[in-house]
């Protein structure tokens, strides 16, 4: 039997190539030198895309693959992937929801202390040979503080669970309240940025998100303030956060997400006040391993005519 094209549009780990290599013909759109004439030679016979949650999948590429009929996302967020073009056009998605949760909690917690303890000025103090001149200056206790969770699904939660230990004080804002969880519900982001010492976004990203966190949130949020992305940098309006780092207006910020990675705005790289990452939050072997997995089995169930595993649409 002829193994069924998919189209590649990023690389992934080795291991995944060589899986998805036995059992399909994989084409890597991310290596041609010309997207165009790539798609015009061999679009015709993708019936699947494998992505990743950064690249995702315009509906001009879908409109180029006039067989594909689903779409794998190797990445929880699907807001680079036109999903209203794919619902018309009935192909199916699918992504990585829950096996990368615990990952990018972990992520979330540690840009905090990060950013709160100064984790990398540390090191590079003691690098340096600072130490014999003088200690570190006194950095911010993360224990017992008032945090603000934007976006109380999975991995909200997972974030949340974690800073419970600490003793936070947790309220959240999301789309509506979950009465199970222990934790206020505040349905306003200025009210909740003012409560909040520090403001972690783990929000899902979509049209209605874009540029949510912005000047008066941030404001809000106060001199005091640290605030962390693991979403997406679309949520935040980038130039106001830059503006309130440079200002003062509030004290610092770990980010694993930014408007235009992977060439981000230089002005983060003078700030000493901010932790950066390169949207990896996700990226450890086993999660990678396992997200690389549950590709291969929603693509599996699909070609097998079996329920998918983890469908969007
Ligand atoms: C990955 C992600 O970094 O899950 C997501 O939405 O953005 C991440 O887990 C990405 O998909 C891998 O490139």
């Amino acid at each position: 039997m002829t193994k069924p094209a998919v189209l590649m549009t990023g690389s992934y780990p080795d291991w995944d190539l060589a899986e998805l290599e036995s059992s399909y013909r994989v084409l890597r759109l991310w290596e041609a030198a010309d997207h165009d004439a790539f798609l015009a030679e061999h679009g015709s016979e993708v019936r699947a895309i494998a992505t990743r949650g950064d690249l995702g999948a315009s509906a001009a590429l879908m409109q180029a693959l006039p067989s594909l009929e689903i779409v794998a996302c190797y990445g929880v967020g699907t807001d680079a992937i036109d999903l209203d073009h794919a619902r018309v056009a009935g192909i199916r998605v699918t992504n990585t929801p829950d096996v990368l949760t615990d990952d990018v909690a972990d992520l979330a917690v540690a840009l905090l202390l990060a950013a709160a303890r100064q984790i990398p000025q540390g090191d590079t103090h003691v690098r340096a040979g600072r130490w014999p001149a003088g200690p570190l200056p006194l950095t911010t206790r993360v224990s017992g503080k008032a945090v603000g969770i934007v976006g109380m699904g999975r991995i909200g939660t997972a974030v949340a669970k974690r800073l419970a230990v600490f003793d936070a004080d947790i309220a959240y804002f999301g789309r509506t309240p979950r009465e199970a969880l222990p934790y206020a519900f505040v349905d306003d982001l200025v009210a909740l940025a003012r409560r909040s010492e520090f403001l972690i976004l783990t929000l899902a990203a979509s049209d209605a998100t874009r540029g949510l966190i912005d000047a008066r949130v941030i404001e809000a949020l106060g001199r005091e303030g640290i605030l962390v992305n693991v979403s997406r940098g679309s949520t935040v309006d980038e130039l106001a956060l830059l503006a309130a780092l440079e200002s003062g207006t509030i004290k610092g910020a770990g980010l694993d997400v930014f408007w235009n990675e992977p060439v981000i705005d230089r002005r983060f790289a003078d700030l000493p006040n901010v932790v950066l990452a390169p949207h990896h939050a996700s990226g450890t072997v086993e999660t990678r391993r396992a997200m690389g997995e549950l590709v291969r089995n929603n693509l599996a169930a699909h070609f097998d005519g079996r329920p998918l595993v983890t469908p969007v649409v």
